[in-house]
């Protein structure tokens, strides 16, 4: 029977089959035991009965999912032993892969890709790892987007950032009444994302109490709001996220182990940008691109020391920075950008800081004069941001001839705000007006 088939459970889902056959002793021996029941207990012991066999379905599901991924591979080892690059990535565009983002020839990329395209069309719940900025969200996006959910709610939710006492509400809903400042009834998250996906970001922050809550409803696919008897069902697709080692939170008693396999049936790794550098010049354009677009100028181009820079750099912030730093090139540099506009902590330490004002008239040959030294770190950094701020205005007035009102439009700013920035830096309009 395939239940007790240890061999065909892929690793790390044994230990829910030893619970599972854990739960159905509980019941085979309730039911021995039992002289006669009543109906709520009949109820009770149906309801158990049905959780179990959710979870033996959801655990089956995951092996025909892993088998075929495997069978998959190992014909296509058969078949083609060495894809040529860009096959792989050609395979994925041509079979109306749905991403809002760029990806090159990464195996370790690409494996993440295919798992959730592959995951996307079922309802399994898929849980993605991966340091910050690695394109976690994105990915919960093309889990939604490439399933049959892709026209019904995405639901967001940031465990970490709701305050413990909230949590159960902000999940499930409540009632009027139910606690001091519930005016009225409320929708929770899941039952917003019913019929659609709920995606649970930074799962890891989640609360121990808040996980047992969780558990209880991905084990029912029924919710109760706070301060209410009745229950509803949710039919929401879960795919969670977390960038802290869940493994490690469980031998610290922080995370239960049990919510972790519910939520892992499909386990999708993003590596760092460090470990996929080969992706770094696609990224490089695509981000160049879309800032030029969004600032309204032509894209800037890199001087080879500071493209072997960015080339090289072990981004700790991932994806999230390199997008920054583009953007930062885009509104600070020229037509050429050089090393003396990276932010000064990530800045080789013999390139001088960008002259105030000046920015712009400087390039690859790093002609400018140093600034006098600063009295401190913080002051440092205040007056680079001030420094890039300056700049940044500068230039926007003179790519708008020195309207404000379209300046505040294209950056999607409030005019009062963007006046009082200019005052703050002396800058007048009308000293724009000539130079566009
Ligand atoms: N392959 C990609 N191509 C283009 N942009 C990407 C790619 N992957 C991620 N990004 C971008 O990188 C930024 C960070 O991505 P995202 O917010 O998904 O990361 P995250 O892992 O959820 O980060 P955090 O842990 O900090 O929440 C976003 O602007 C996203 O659009
Ligand atoms: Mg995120």
């Amino acid at each position: 029977m395939k239940l007790f088939n240890q061999d065909l459970a892929p690793r790390g889902s044994s230990m829910s089959y030893a619970g599972l056959l854990e739960r159905l002793e509980i019941l085979r021996s309730t039911l021995r035991w039992a002289n006669q029941l009543d109906r709520p207990d009949i109820e009770k012991l149906l309801r158990q009965a049905n959780a179990v066999r959710d979870e033996v379905m959801q655990l089956s599901h995951k092996e025909r999912f892993v088998q075929a991924l495997d069978a998959d591979r190992r014909s296509e080892a058969v078949d083609k032993p060495l894809p040529h690059p860009g096959e792989r990535r050609q395979a994925l565009l041509a079979r109306s892969f749905v991403f809002e983002g760029t990806f090159g020839d990464n195996p370790r990329l690409l494996d993440a890709l295919e798992i959730a395209e592959k995951a996307a069309p079922t309802d399994l719940p898929v849980l993605i790892d991966g340091e910050s900025g690695t394109g976690k969200e994105l990915m919960a996006k093309v889990v939604h987007a490439n399933g049959a959910r892709a026209d019904k709610a995405y639901i967001s939710v940031n465990c970490g950032a709701i305050p413990e006492s909230l949590i159960e509400s902000e999940l499930f809903g409540h009632k009027r009444g139910a606690f001091t400042g519930a005016a009225t009834d409320r929708k929770g998250k899941f039952e917003s994302a019913h019929k659609g996906t709920i995606f649970l970001d930074e799962i890891g922050e989640l609360p121990l109490q808040g996980q047992v809550k969780l558990l209880r409803v991905l084990q029912s696919h029924e919710i109760q709001r706070v301060g209410s008897d009745e229950t509803i069902a949710v039919d929401a697709r879960i795919v969670a996220a977390t960038n802290k080692n869940l493994r490690k939170l469980i031998e610290e008693g922080q995370f239960r182990e049990d919510l972790f396999y519910r939520l892992s049936v499909i386990h999708v790794s993003l590596p760092p940008l460090r470990e996929r550098k080969d992706e770094i010049p696609l990224l490089l354009a695509w981000y160049g691109d879309e800032a030029a677009e969004v600032l309204k100028r032509r894209p800037v181009a890199l001087s080879p020391r500071l493209r072997e820079f960015l080339l090289e750099y072990a981004y700790p912030g991932n994806i999230r920075e390199l997008r920054n730093l583009m953007y930062r090139l885009a509104c600070l540099a020229g037509d050429l950008a050089d090393l003396a506009q990276l932010p000064e902590d990530i800045r080789p330490r013999a390139v001088p800081a960008p002259a105030p004002a000046s920015l712009e008239a400087k390039d690859a040959d790093g002609a400018s004069s140093s600034p006098p030294a600063p009295a401190s770190l913080a002051e440092a950094k205040r007056a680079a941001s001030d420094e890039a701020e300056r700049a940044c205005l500068e230039r926007g007035l003179k790519d708008v001839g020195g309207t404000v009102a379209e300046l505040a439009r294209r950056w999607d700013m409030n005019r009062s705000h963007l006046q009082i920035l200019l005052k703050k830096h002396g800058l007048h309009s009308k000293d724009f007006r000539q130079a566009r």
